[in-house]
């Protein structure tokens, strides 16, 4: 029997800090009202020169030489991204040339927020059926290209950056359990036009109804972690770390407490980094191991939530 664990992690942030006190210069805000509603104090955004390939290329990098792999030792990229450097080719082909992968599969995950879950569940199934060894997921975000400077409901809340995770082949889980889905019916609480096509009169940048997605997100991730768990098999009680999806710290508590977890064993980046969508769980989840908190035999819950509505959760033992 295949399972498939973590050989490494890695992330990237860009270079640009952009806090509370800048965004009360852009839109009527203040930064008390941002961190009491959400826990966010400051966020990065792409600088002058920055794009998600460059940052997908560094975050990899630290993760190979956190496995201790070189490029060529991936046999599988998937990226997930709402704001890819290039409608095509994919920003997983554009990170494999970067990394001068002459040739292996590689595609763009389009989940939302919950990307990252989604690329975890395909590199599990790919390595389970002896299809990849190693699989390189990515979270890869630059929300900045498509938040409204002008809405002061959604501007406060993103941020851009790349965590990445190579999965390999192994005969331990692992990755014990997990768990996608998507309901479309809630696709107009929480979208980003195209501007084009059925969308050619709606601007392309990010639309929510802010309190409305706040109580489906709660249900549901507090339905979905519950839900990992039962199948897993194991007692809340097993869970060492919790590592949320970051968009918005009051959501983060209400998982918590479904699962009697304490704050100190739940990750948070959410205050310095904000909402980086399908990059928030492997940003989280490497600075956690790289910061010395989660090591090796714990176990780990991820959940993430998004646009869609889509979701995810898994426990993975590190
Ligand atoms: N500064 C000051 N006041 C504000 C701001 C702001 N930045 N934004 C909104 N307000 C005001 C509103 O205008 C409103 O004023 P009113 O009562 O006079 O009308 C008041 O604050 C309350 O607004 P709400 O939207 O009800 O505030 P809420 O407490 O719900 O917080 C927030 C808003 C932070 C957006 C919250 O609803 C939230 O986090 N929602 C979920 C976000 C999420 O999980 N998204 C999913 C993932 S993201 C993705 O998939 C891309």
């Amino acid at each position: 029997m295949k399972y498939s664990r973590i050989a490494g992690t890695g992330s990237c942030l860009p270079s640009k800090v952009l806090t509370n006190k800048d965004l009360e210069k852009i839109v009527d805000t203040d930064d008390k009202w941002i961190v009491e509603r959400t826990g966010i104090k400051e966020r990065r955004i792409l600088g002058e020169g920055e794009n998600i390939t460059g940052l997908a290329e560094v975050a990899t990098k630290r993760a190979l030489e956190a496995a201790n792999m070189v490029p060529n030792d991936i046999d599988l990229i998937l990226l997930a991204t709402t704001t890819p450097d290039r409608t095509f080719p994919s920003n997983a082909v554009l990170l494999q040339e970067r990394l001068g992968i002459a040739e292996c599969p590689a595609f763009d995950i389009a989940a939302a927020c919950a990307g990252f879950n989604y690329g975890l569940v395909l590199a599990d199934n790919f390595i389970r059926v002896g299809q990849a060894k190693n699989v390189l997921v990515l979270g890869a975000e630059a929300l900045s290209r498509i938040v409204d400077w002008t809405d002061r409901s959604t501007c406060i809340l993103f941020g851009d950056g790349v965590g990445a995770v190579i999965f390999s082949e192994s005969d331990e889980p692992g990755i014990v359990c997990s768990k996608i889905s998507a309901a479309g019916k809630y696709k107009d609480l929480l979208y980003a036009p195209t501007g084009l096509g059925p969308d050619a009169e709606l601007s392309p940048k990010i639309a929510m109804a802010g309190s409305a997605v706040f109580k489906v997100a709660v249900n549901t991730l507090g339905k979905a972690v519950l839900d990992v768990l039962e199948k897993s098999g194991m007692e809340k009680s097993d869970i060492d770390w919790l590592v949320p999806h970051q968009a918005n710290l009051r959501i983060i508590q209400a998982v918590a407490k479904k699962l009697d977890l304490t704050m100190d064993k739940v990750i948070i980046t959410l205050d310095k980094q904000g909402n980086t969508s399908s990059a928030s769980v492997p940003l989280a989840l490497d600075q956690a191991i790289r910061e010395g908190k989660i090591k090796r035999g714990d176990n780990i819950l991820l959940e993430s939530f998004g646009g869609g509505f889509t979701w995810g959760s898994a426990i993975i033992r590190y």
